[in-house]
């Protein structure tokens, strides 16, 4: 791929499914610490692009197993991966999430799926100590039942957060917050076990 920096690499990629931005993939890795040498899985793949940032930040020693239910997706997420360079380390596993979780000591999972709560109990066998569990989700009451599973669960909630970036306009007459654009993403919400 002649562009190697991600933001160029992921603007170049086919999209399927509603993809994560950039700012909310940030805070995500920012928030975890994710870094080079982490085991993360990610559900559900849909286009890739958060499975692919994240590969591009856990490699060389790390990986990313990142889930995706339907086939068409899981085939669109690895066409993505592979067009991104990624594919020894980011691998797309077609397999419903919500029927377990294969692998073990995973640093970080990330759930960008509309019912998270379902994943809560795998993801508790699958975590190790310290681990973090992540949702992605639209609206506050996917929040509170995600939050309340967890707690359910034993893992311990350390913050929902909503993150905000207002672009600026720069004119000749003067410079000002952008007025229209995408208002709200999704709440995400970080626990720990
Ligand atoms: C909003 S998209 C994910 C976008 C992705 N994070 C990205 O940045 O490109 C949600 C995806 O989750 C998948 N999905 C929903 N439930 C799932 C499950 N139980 N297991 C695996 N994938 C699932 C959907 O098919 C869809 O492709």
């Amino acid at each position: 791929m002649e562009d190697k920096r991600l933001p160029d690499v992921l603007k170049k990629l086919a999209r399927g499914p509603q993809i994560i931005t950039l700012k909310d993939a940030a805070i995500i890795s920012a928030f975890t610490g994710m870094s080079p040498g982490d085991i993360v899985v990610d559900a559900g793949s849909g286009s890739g692009f958060l499975a692919i940032y994240m590969g591009n930040l856990v490699r060389p020693s790390g990986k990313v197993i990142s889930y995706e239910r339907r086939p068409d997706f899981a085939k669109l997420a690895q066409g993505n991966v592979n067009k991104a360079g990624l594919e020894g380390y980011v691998t797309i596993k077609e397999k419903d999430i919500y029927e377990g979780i294969d692998e073990h000591d995973v640093d970080v999972i990330t759930l960008d799926l509309p019912e998270p709560w379902n994943a809560v109990e795998h993801s508790v066998r699958a975590l190790k100590d310290r681990g973090f569990l992540v949702s992605y989700v639209p609206t506050v009451e996917q929040v509170r039942r995600f939050a309340s599973q967890c707690e359910k669960s034993g893992l311990k909630h350390v913050k929902t957060v909503e993150c905000c970036v207002r672009e600026m306009v720069l004119h000749e007459r003067g410079t000002r917050p952008q007025i229209k654009g995408i208002m709200h993403t999704g709440y995400i919400t970080f626990v720990r076990k």
